[in-house]
């Protein structure tokens, strides 16, 4: 490789989930306290992040387009991979795609390093996995919207049979009480008024014998901070100190993403899910006998290698027990390295799609239906952007619903709206005259 002129400005795209989302934007703080200037145009600076996500094989490819296109289009920058491909494939990666710098999720604290070493014409390359040294060598959170993310655990030791998660992002840890706490003011003091707690399994985040429903009553008490939300949670994790944080907490916000994957207890066994659908169902159970009012929401994968149609039924009988307010679903996508990539039984492409057109139908249904139910109530929305039409604003309501409203309120602010229609995907909701108290 060789030499190169020091990066001025940088960008970076963050391609996966909301852990990955969080770790763009810290990525950004961090060439930013190295006197790097943010452009919104990749083609036009000195230095690309891709930030990358290898869950599912479209994920990992899109990589590789996209290097594809800032070599052609770009003004020749400076490449970083980083992300769960950058971890998965490490070197592989800089070889087959000559990028500059390969940097893995536990290890972009070293980014400046990374920059500097490819500036003087070396591969910088960081794979490690330390994760909390990590927090602590990253700078202090910027202006950030309205909503914004603080991860307070990662990794997974669940080793679900079809999920590159656990060798990307390595092994559970929490993140110490104190340094998370402070992190949450920090970013109240930013600007948040809405802060979602992430992990690849955050309902495992612990801290001695604290757990995230401790975590959530802590940050309960920050001045200014209205809203709390966390996602994923795994159903074994479901502690009984969380479900009852969601009946004592009002800022915890009535929603829980509890994924499921399959209603087959034959199926879920060779996810090794280690829960039932009995055992999941009796949870959704105990959560909303606390918060009636709670909206559900979940993941599913069609066409796991042996799902026989009866099944995927079993899949379909639980959408409908539950009624989800909102779910993400996927075809199942063979990872390398993973133990149901080499299973019996891989599923024929025409009939993943097809179950994926029924599940989706189904979900779109219940998804509409849960809109509906909230035509007439009256709730708060926090104004997260300005809407398309003039006077026109976009906020999220407690249930996690888009709702488009005609206000002067500003970004940040919340206003109590009576909500008088329900899209498939969004509300519109008028803002109420409260009463001068
Ligand atoms: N830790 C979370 C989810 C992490 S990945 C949990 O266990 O719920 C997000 C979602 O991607 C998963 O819930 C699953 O539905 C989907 N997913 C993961 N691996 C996949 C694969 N190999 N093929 C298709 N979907 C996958
Ligand atoms: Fe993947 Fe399962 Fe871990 Fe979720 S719990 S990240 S699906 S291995
Ligand atoms: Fe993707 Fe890594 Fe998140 S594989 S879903 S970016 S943990």
């Amino acid at each position: 490789m060789t030499a190169k002129t020091a990066p001025k400005t940088y960008h970076v795209k963050s391609f996966g989930c909301q852990m990955n989302v969080y770790d763009g934007e810290r990525m950004g703080e961090l060439m930013a306290a190295q006197g790097l200037t943010a452009t919104d145009d990749a083609n036009a600076a000195d230095l690309v992040v891709l930030n990358t996500c290898h869950i599912r094989e479209k994920a990992t490819e899109k990589v590789y387009s996209d290097i594809g296109r800032l070599r052609k289009h770009g003004a020749n920058p400076m490449i970083a991979v980083a992300g769960c491909v950058a971890q998965a494939e490490g070197e592989e990666i800089a070889h087959r795609a000559k990028v500059d710098i390969v940097v893995g999720p536990q290890a972009y604290h070293n980014l400046p390093d990374l920059v500097a070493k490819a500036t003087r014409g070396e591969l910088g390359l960081d794979t490690d996995m330390p994760v909390l040294s990590k927090f602590g060598a990253l700078p202090a959170r910027r202006k950030v919207g309205p909503s914004a993310f603080l991860t307070v655990q990662e990794g997974c030791d669940k080793f679900c049979t079809y999920c590159v998660v656990p060798y990307t992002r390595g092994a559970e840890i929490s993140r110490p009480w104190q340094a998370l706490v402070d992190e949450a003011k920090s970013l109240v003091d930013a600007g948040a008024k809405e802060i979602t707690l992430l992990g690849q399994n955050v309902n495992a985040w612990s801290d001695g014998d604290r757990d995230l429903g401790a975590l959530i009553r802590e940050l309960d008490r920050i001045p200014g901070l209205a809203r709390i939300r966390y996602t994923t949670s795994h159903p074994n994790d479901m502690t009984q100190g969380l479900i009852d944080a969601h009946r004592d907490v009002e800022k915890l916000m009535p929603f829980l993403h509890l994924p499921v994957q399959s209603g087959s207890d034959r199926v879920l066994k060779a996810m090794n899910r280690s829960h039932s659908r009995d055992s999941y169902l009796r949870i959704l159970d105990r959560v909303r006998a606390v918060r009636p009012d709670i909206a559900l929401s979940g993941d599913f994968i069609v066409g796991f290698p042996g799902e026989t149609e009866e099944e995927f039924a079993d899949t379909l009988s639980l959408i409908d027990a539950v009624g989800y307010s909102l779910a993400f679903s996927f075809k199942y996508s063979p990872r390398p390295g993973t133990p149901a990539a080499t299973m019996d039984g891989q599923i024929a492409p025409a009939v993943m799609d097809d179950r994926l057109q029924r599940l989706q139908a189904a979900l779109n249904r219940d998804q509409a239906a849960f809109n509906a139910t909230t035509v007439g109530r009256t709730c708060d929305v926090l104004i997260e952007r300005p809407g398309k039409l003039p006077g026109q604003m976009l906020g999220k309501s407690p249930w996690l619903q888009s709702v488009h409203l005609m206000t002067a309120a500003q970004i940040g602010d919340i206003v109590e709206v009576e909500i008088v229609r329900a899209d498939p995907n969004s509300l519109s909701g008028i803002e109420t005259i409260r009463a001068a108290a």
